[in-house]
């Protein structure tokens, strides 16, 4: 079958109408990988799932919210977009206004951006500003020039982005043909746990499916307001998509969590370093570290013995690791330059 696009797939469940164009790059569609060695690993009976949303066309989950952002932002007649990012919602946003046609502006924070998400930006032709400053003063930013100036935000604060992100949670009911118990997935601005939240209760409440998982949302641990329930004003982690003081959506995945008896924990950045090496060594599978935020959430909460051992789990990987290759190589020695001498390469090799 022919494969359009989260608009095309789930159109009656999105606001867009006969006249919306659909600027689309095919998003979505994205595999949900049986996690083998991780049920080994833990001795869990029921069966634990990645939803690999790394294999999105700019390599992130932010390309559901972004197409349908972005078809709206072309049917309002608008010409440019903003928005505030850790690197994902850049991308995504750059990649989808070029295929519009329209001006993307991004405010990024100077330095601290993975390489690949900086280099996707400026290869689509947005207007990057590297801002002397984090995230959340970049949000600040965009939020008044929004105000002022003839700018479409596109960051989760506009409401289309949740619309379209939500399609994963149908995408995960519709291979199920259930929704899983229990879910793990990164908080950052706290837009993502929300649109799952928005998705879950839509096909429940539509009859599509008979039960909603309990959402398990996990921040790093220098960077989890949400957690310690204080704005952080310097916050730090290795996983800088969701290196985030002043999340926007911040109430509703409170209450997302609580709705769904769930909750919001922290992860240090050891153990999402731990859980992203693990993915890449064991699974196959190369996530960048905040979406590994979500596996080392489940190993935290397997410890804590929070788990039954026959739930139907879904952990979230949010972005491709080839997203951040500077930090993967510093996880690993580097391989040894050697001569064109075949005798000697297969004597390393232990031949
Ligand atoms: N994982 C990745 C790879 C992300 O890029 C983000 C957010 C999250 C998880 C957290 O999702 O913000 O909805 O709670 N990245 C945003 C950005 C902030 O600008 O790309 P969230």
């Amino acid at each position: 079958m022919s494969y359009y696009g989260v608009i095309e797939r789930y159109r009656k469940y999105l606001p867009v109408n006969d006249k919306t164009p659909v600027i689309t790059l095919l998003e979505g569609n994205t595999p949900l990988l049986r996690a083998y060695s991780l049920e080994k690993k833990l001795s869990h009976k029921g069966e634990i799932y990645l939803k690999y949303e790394g294999l999105n066309p700019t390599g992130s989950f932010k390309d559901r919210g972004m197409t349908v952002a972005i078809s709206k932002a072309v049917e309002e007649g608008k010409r440019a977009v903003i928005c505030a990012s850790t690197g994902n919602t850049s991308a995504s946003a750059s990649a989808y206004a070029t295929r519009a046609g329209i001006l993307c502006i991004v405010i990024i924070p100077s330095n601290a951006i993975a390489l690949g998400k900086l280099a996707q930006s400026m290869i689509h032709g947005a207007k990057v500003i590297a801002l002397k400053g984090n995230f959340d003063e970049a949000l600040n930013i965009v939020l008044e020039a929004t105000e002022k100036y003839p700018l479409q935000l596109v960051n989760s604060l506009n409401p289309y982005r949740l619309q379209g992100q939500k399609t994963a949670a149908f995408e995960i009911c519709d291979t199920l043909s259930r929704a899983p118990d229990r879910q793990f997935i990164p908080v950052g601005n706290a837009g993502n746990i929300t649109a799952y939240w928005i998705g879950y209760k839509e096909y429940f409440e539509k009859d599509v499916v008979k039960n909603k998982p309990r959402l398990c949302g996990y921040q790093a641990s220098g960077s989890a307001p949400i957690v310690l329930k204080r704005k952080i004003d310097k916050p730090e982690t290795i996983a800088t998509a969701i290196r985030i003081g002043n999340p926007a959506s911040w109430d509703k995945a409170v209450a997302a969590a609580k709705e769904s008896d769930g909750y919001i924990d922290m992860v240090t950045d050891d153990e999402i370093l731990e859980a992203y090496k693990f993915l890449a060594m064991n699974e196959g599978i190369f996530c960048e570290p905040a979406s590994a935020a979500s596996v080392a959430g489940l190993l935290k909460a397997h410890r804590e013995k929070k788990i039954k051992d026959n739930e139907l789990i879904v952990c979230i990987l949010t972005g491709h690791g080839l997203k951040d290759p500077n930090l993967a190589v510093k996880q690993v020695s580097k391989p040894p330059e050697m001569e064109c001498d075949i005798k000697e390469i297969m004597r390393y090799l232990g031949f």
